[in-house]
């Protein structure tokens, strides 16, 4: 199946847009960086070697925002040349003396735009997502440090529709849904599909027309949508009952850092766990896996669209607005399978379900195989059976 799988990738879902818009969103995002790093005057400031914490006292920043800094130097030390890292106890960076010319990485930002535009209006979502997050970046560190919670769980007024596009309308990420989609409906033999985390319903916008093109609709027998947002959660319901009114379906409020039978989940009742990029939010990534193995039937999979860290100084360009959140820069463990907050790589995934007592841990597409003909490849299926 995994072959299958990453056929379709190759030849179907990694179009040459999808390739070149990755490489722009990359570039541009390390631009934006330069920009925060010019402005936020950190060629003074690591005029001496600092860390995270140490940089997030002297800028004002929440002590939290460490995390942000830490990841946001991190990229600039391997991408560009103004900082570097001394990888000790805790990570250092120091200004390399480089410098930054802030009309000319304009420019090329701008250029790239141009450049985005011509690929298609829906993979400008994308740039306007990054540009958000620098323009917020020290209001959402220093003087509200909410504000990001509250955009990502739909209860900032005014943001609602960015948010909606930088999930929904990026075809950069809504690709997550579209390969998740394609996982499940390769092997879907019919039952209840529990989903956590649906948000604004990236994931069941993929997954029922995939199953009713493949004739498996009639198969599921119940589709439990569930998110930690009540407004997520009642927007996506009318989306499901106004296009797929005889679905059963039911809506729940759904903390994976809780036990799932105190919400209405019972042990071995779902077939099926499916998340699209919710699953790494986990606070003890270990518990909520053990969580979602005890409401699954013998038998029965986890199926996680993720984002995948392909280095460990990787920050993701979506992360200079997401690590302005509360939520995403605590979930952060220390442990072998998660030495990063939030996003993890392959081989964490890997390792942390076999931890959890699951068998059959498979990483779809096979990223290696897919290596040259799309080198920026950041997303993957991660599933895994009891
Ligand atoms: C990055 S969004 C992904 C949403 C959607 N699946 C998608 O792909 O567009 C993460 C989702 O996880 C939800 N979430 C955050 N913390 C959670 C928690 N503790 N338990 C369950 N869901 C959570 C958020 O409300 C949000 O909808």
């Amino acid at each position: 199946m995994i072959e299958a799988f990453t056929a379709w990738c190759k030849d179907t879902l990694y179009t040459p847009e999808i390739v070149r818009a990755t490489a722009i969103l990359e570039r541009s995002c390390d631009l934006q960086l330069l920009l925060l790093f010019h402005r936020l005057g950190l060629t003074e400031v690591l005029g001496k070697p600092l860390d995270g914490a140490e940089i997030a006292k002297s800028l004002g920043f929440v002590d939290s925002a460490s995390v942000t800094l830490d990841q946001m130097l991190q990229r600039l030390a391997v991408r560009t040349p103004v900082v570097r890292v001394d990888n000790g106890t805790p990570r250092k960076f120091v200004a390399s003396g480089a410098k930054i010319d802030p009309v000319a990485t304009q420019a090329e930002l701008d250029t790239l735009a141009q450049g985005m535009a011509a690929l298609g209006e829906r993979y400008l979502a994308s740039l306007e997502f990054l540009q958000f997050g620098a323009e917020k970046f020290v209001h959402a560190l220093k003087d509200d440090p909410e504000l990001m919670d509250r955009m990502l769980s739909g209860r900032e007024k005014g943001l609602e529709e960015l948010w909606d596009r930088a999930t929904n309308f990026d075809p950069l990420q809504d690709l997550h849904g579209a390969m998740g989609a394609e996982a499940i409906t390769s092997f879907f033999q019919g039952g209840t599909i529990l989903e956590i985390g649906g948000g604004t319903g990236n994931g069941v916008r993929h997954l029922f027309p995939a199953l009713e093109k493949a004739g498996k609709l009639s198969q599921l027998t119940k589709y439990l949508f569930s998110d930690i947002s009540f407004l997520f959660v009642l927007g996506t319901k009318k989306i499901i009952r106004a296009s797929w009114p005889n679905l059963a379906c039911d809506y729940l409020y759904l903390d994976l850092n809780k036990p799932f039978v105190d919400q209405k989940v019972p042990l071995e009742s779902v077939d099926l766990v499916y998340a699209v990029n919710a699953a790494h939010v986990a606070k003890d990534l270990l518990w909520s896996l053990e969580q979602c193995r005890a409401s699954l039937k013998p038998g029965g999979k986890v199926v996680f669209a993720e984002r995948v860290r392909t280095s460990q100084a990787e920050m993701a360009p979506r992360e200079l607005v997401l690590n302005l959140s509360i939520y995403h820069r605590s979930a952060s463990e220390r442990s072998s399978y998660r030495p990063f907050h939030c996003y993890l790589r392959p081989e964490n995934w890997r390792e942390a379900l076999e931890k959890a007592g699951f068998s059959k841990v498979e990483i779809w597409p096979d990223m290696a195989a897919i290596g040259e003909r799309f080198p920026g490849q950041y997303a993957a299926v991660v599933v895994a059976t009891k």
